[in-house]
């Protein structure tokens, strides 16, 4: 008696009856969900989590923070801060991405303000919007900063 139910071919056989090396064959497995082509440990996330709080220490007399002393920049960043030497002389440490399309934070010592250049939009020294290109813009995060002797922490509370 025959009947019309097919039997199930595997993916190998049906590749191999098309006609295909066994290098494309294993193009063919390695671009599929086959895990023996799994990414290696040391493959780059595109989207890494944040490890944990912001909580380090930086040194003010290292050369690479002599743009805290640059009168025409008074900020650098670490990580994902920006750390300014405001006009009064304090450290202001803010998350260096603009809330609005994630373009790179500045901090402008000509008027003491923070200013991000692809729109601008601009954020006062607690992080806080002060002219934004977007309605309900978000703040800045604002991090904690404690300065001993030449060393500056800068933390979240
Ligand atoms: S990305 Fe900063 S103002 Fe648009």
């Amino acid at each position: 008696m025959e009947t019309n139910q097919q039997e199930p071919i595997k993916r190998s056989e049906f590749l191999r009856s098309l006609g295909l090396s066994s290098a494309a064959l294993m193009a063919f497995y390695c671009m599929g969900t086959l895990t023996s082509c799994s990414k290696g440990s040391d493959d780059p996330d595109p989207t890494p989590t944040p490890t944990g709080k912001v909580d380090f220490t930086i040194d003010l007399n290292s050369s690479t923070y002599a743009d805290l002393k640059d009168a025409t920049k008074k900020f650098v960043y670490k990580d994902d801060v920006l750390i300014a030497q405001i006009k009064n002389g304090t450290y202001v440490a803010l998350a260096k991405i603009c809330t609005h399309e994630g373009n790179l934070v500045t901090y402008r010592p000509t008027v003491d303000n923070f200013y991000c250049p692809n729109h601008g939009s601009e954020y006062d020294s607690t992080g806080k919007v002060t002219v934004p290109v977007v309605a309900n813009q978000a703040s800045l995060k604002k991090y904690s900063t404690t300065l001993t002797g030449t060393s500056l922490r800068v933390f979240e509370a």
